[in-house]
């Protein structure tokens, strides 16, 4: 899977910026320390080999997404709206960030993701860009910024590159924004697509509903190539089901990123508060939680509260 490759992102950092690369006390080990924080960040060494995890002095580019499915080796990204996660991820070897249009319900507290606009996206786009050195940063445009075609489309998108700083656009759609992708990858602006459940669709789709079962599978695959061919360099597959998506996984020469279709696309992708179980609830069934944030800072606000009112905080130690 990975191809430990010395040539690829695995190159000096300058001093000023964050070091990675094995621990001297344990070599089995890789650290990440943050430029800002010096926050240490353990990793597998596994990970290490991976699309990048070693020192690199550059941002990950759409060509190294390419070349990464023509290794055969996976990737993960992850939903990001702030500078604290934005500048982890980076340093954890996330080389694939999306400021989604899941801000919406993440950040912002709307009920769908359909109220959010570009005015509201950007500032976190810039944040998120601000706060990484190496992961390649994917704007995604807010439902209403590009439906009414390619002009329309084309000037979202050069304002999320422009005013955002990001790196890529993503939108959603298939065969229906085939001519908004082509005007966009026309302009230079690379664009991830996005099928199958389009959540800014949600009301004619009827809800959340996994799409390609049966029949419909032909479907799926219609837009998976419309969207290739239109010139998108990745194309995320949500709530698809699993054959289905490694269809298209081996049909098309660009990097599928999978969120709720299964194990076989070139990537996966989960939004953050899901991955790091901030959001609590039931959540879809193609969610995995990795930690327990919702607790944790649970816990942490209540001691604090009980500190300041037993007059515990702040101590000495904290007073000028
Ligand atoms: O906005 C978002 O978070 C997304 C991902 C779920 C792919 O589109």
């Amino acid at each position: 899977m990975t191809s430990g490759r010395s040539d690829i992102l695995h190159c000096a950092l300058p001093p000023t910026a964050r070091t990675v690369g094995r621990s001297r006390q344990n070599p089995g080990t890789a650290y990440a320390a943050s430029r800002k924080e010096n926050i240490v960040v353990e990793s597998t060494p596994a990970e290490v080999t991976a699309l990048y995890g070693g020192p690199a002095t550059r941002r990950v580019r759409t060509r190294d997404l390419l070349a990464a499915k023509e290794r055969g080796e996976k990737w993960s990204m992850l939903t990001s709206y702030d500078q604290y996660t934005a500048s982890i991820f980076d340093a954890a070897g996330i080389p694939v960030l999306l400021v989604g249009d899941s801000a919406a319900n993440n950040v912002f507290g709307y009920e769908t993701t359909l109220p959010v606009t570009a005015e509201e996206l950007l500032p976190l786009v810039r944040a998120v860009v601000r706060a990484t050195r190496q992961t390649l940063v994917v704007g995604d445009l807010p439902f209403g910024s590009y439906e009414e075609g390619p002009t329309q489309a084309l000037r979202t998108a050069v304002r999320f590159m422009k005013e955002g700083g990001c790196h890529a656009v993503k939108l959603e759609g298939g065969q229906r924004c085939a001519a908004q992708i082509e005007a966009i990858v026309g302009a230079g602006i690379p664009v991830m697509a996005h099928i199958g459940f389009t959540p800014q669709r949600e009301h004619t789709i009827g809800g959340y509903r996994v799409q390609g079962r049966g029949e419909t599978a032909d479907e799926v695959l219609a837009d998976a190539r419309a969207v290739a061919a239109a010139g998108a360099f990745a194309v995320v597959l949500e709530m698809v089901p699993g054959d289905v998506a490694k269809r298209v996984t081996a049909e098309l020469p660009i990097p599928t990123v999978g969120i709720g279709a299964g194990p076989d696309t070139d990537a996966q992708v989960l939004v953050w508060q899901d991955m790091a179980g901030l959001r609590t609830g039931k959540a879809p069934r193609f969610v995995k939680r990795y930690a327990a944030l919702a607790d944790t800072l649970d816990e942490a606000t209540r001691r604090f509260a009980d500190e300041v009112r037993s007059g515990q905080f702040p101590a000495a130690e904290h007073t000028f």
